[in-house]
């Protein structure tokens, strides 16, 4: 049978709903349903208005650094149709907006007075988003770091962090009458260790011991840009969004278990556990003892920082991760697994771990395995060992294999699936007593997947590269009626899975 959705005119969606009140699951009021994107992923205009050169534009205009040698340099034409895409987000009739500031653009050398017409354009960003209704959520450090600052050393350099921490004032005190949530930095492990430590990303290095160091001067970033966002904004609500996943070892073997462990102190806890009770976990302390210069950098007063009391806490979460120690592939195999193929290893070298995957289990296109109830688990984790501190969902979403028909339209029932589950989820969670307050769809449009250029999509809306066109998929319409519901519809008669 084929996918459907049934098309109810939003203006229709009441009726609907008190007809199929019994089967509808409805979400608490002020629930905040939002989308993202991120400014080198969407903008483009790179150099325009006074913008200078980020860390992805070098990254990603050297040569076998992202497929197809893709660049942001136009990426979905966002910074000259803003106007658009705000319409398109009000279309959505999204309660909130997270997008991110380009550094470069408010200080193109990463230090200095602002650039006006860098800051000009959020202003415009944040105004036309409060003229529709929208509250926007901002995010300071989406991974485009001044190119000036990485050739003096980037994150494994101290002084970076005073640089961040003035950049944050600087637009504190520009925006901060109108913006009041702020993200200080969206997934430090990934600009520390597909950055410093694997490469996958920009800059480009592979050395543990900067990666070590890039993740205390992030954290340190965090801690101070908290700080610097306060004081110009008093009433400010500040968090920072992590990327965070449970982690399960693929047999009960004590060196699978170890591995797990190791992967969960490296991807989870080494940042969960500074930021929200101050201190480091001593497995990791010692497990990059030799690695220098590695927690060498921290300096007293430090972790007193990083954890600074924060407003909410934002979780990006796509997919759990499974692992096996690096000795044990095979067993891991004979016990179901299989190794995936993935271009980039989401596990540091230093683990002696393998990212393993289900056999025949529901994927995205990332390869990345579809389970719902990873979230649930991972938001009742945070909520037993880490209580109290509200919870955003600022990222979650799958890449489809989408294709415009000949009709025009983009059906994407995987991910409207995709969707549905995990709002399920975090429902779930929330009956256990997790605080989660809002999700960020990821993302509004398809857009620049960092080192897969634009051969993933995760949009809600499609882009035509060629022509920068937006068609809004199923899955656009399937969250329109969802946030105007503020519940989940038994409108999805999905029978499409996610190809095994
Ligand atoms: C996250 C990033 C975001 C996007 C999604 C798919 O790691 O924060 O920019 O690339 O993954």
């Amino acid at each position: 049978m084929p996918f459907r959705i049934r098309r109810h005119s939003y203006a229709e969606v009441g009726a609907t709903l008190s007809a199929l009140d019994s089967n509808a699951v409805p979400f608490p009021k002020g629930f905040l349903f939002g989308a993202a994107t991120a400014a080198y992923q969407v903008e483009g205009s790179v150099d325009v208005g006074g913008r200078g050169v980020s860390i992805w534009d070098t990254f990603s205009h050297t040569s076998g650094k992202t497929v197809n040698g893709d660049t942001g340099d136009i990426a979905c034409d966002h910074f000259l149709r803003l106007e658009e895409d705000l319409d398109l987000l009000a279309e959505l009739g999204v309660r909130a907006y997270r997008f991110s500031v380009s550094w470069p653009r408010i200080q193109p050398t990463g230090k200095g007075p602002a650039n006006p017409e860098g800051l000009d354009f959020y202003r415009r960003v944040v105004d036309g988003l409060r003229a529709r209704g929208i509250v926007p959520v901002l995010t300071l450090y989406h991974w485009d770091l001044p190119q000036p600052l990485q050739d003096e050393g980037g994150w494994p350099q101290r002084d970076t962090v005073s640089r961040f921490a003035e950049y944050a004032g600087t637009v504190a005190r520009a925006l901060g009458g109108t913006v009041g949530r702020w993200i200080t930095l969206n997934e430090p492990w990934c600009s520390a260790w597909l950055g410093y430590g694997s490469g996958h990303h920009a800059p480009g290095i592979r050395d543990i011991g900067k990666a070590v160091a890039a993740t205390h001067h992030l954290l340190l970033a965090h801690g101070e840009a908290v700080q610097a966002i306060r004081s110009a904004v008093p009433a400010a609500e500040v968090g920072i969004s992590l990327n965070l996943t449970p982690i399960r070892h693929a047999t009960d073997h004590e060196d699978d278990v170890a591995a797990a462990r190791r992967t969960d102190g490296n991807a989870n806890r080494l940042f969960l556990d500074p930021v929200l009770t101050g201190s480091y976990p001593p497995d990791m302390l010692e497990h990059y003892q030799g690695s220098a210069p590695g927690f060498a950098v921290v300096r007293d007063g430090d972790l007193e920082v990083i954890s600074r009391p924060l407003d909410f806490l934002g979780i990006n979460y796509y997919t759990p991760q499974t692992v096996a120690d690096e000795a044990r592939t095979a067993q891991a195999m004979v016990a179901g697994y299989c190794v995936p193929t993935a271009e980039i290893d989401l596990i540091s070298s230093d683990l002696h771990a393998v990212p393993v995957q289900r056999q025949a289990f529901r994927r995205t296109e990332m390869g990345w395995e579809v389970e719902p109830a990873a979230l649930t688990e991972l938001l009742d984790r945070l909520h037993q060992e880490y209580p109290h501190v509200p919870i955003l969902l600022t990222e979650n979403g799958a890449a489809c294999a989408d294709y415009v028909g000949q009709d025009g339209s983009v059906q994407d029932p995987e991910r409207i699936r995709y969707l549905d589950g995990h709002l399920r989820a975090v429902l779930q969670a929330r009956e256990a007593g997790s605080d989660v307050r809002g999700y960020f769809v990821w993302s509004l449009m398809d857009n620049f997947e960092w080192a897969y250029g634009y051969s993933k999509r995760f949009g809600l809306v499609w882009i035509d590269y060629p022509t920068r066109t937006r068609i809004p998929k199923d899955s656009f319409r399937w969250y329109a009626q969802t946030v105007r519901a503020n519940a989940l519809l038994p409108t999805v008669e999905a029978t499409a899975g996610f190809r095994a």
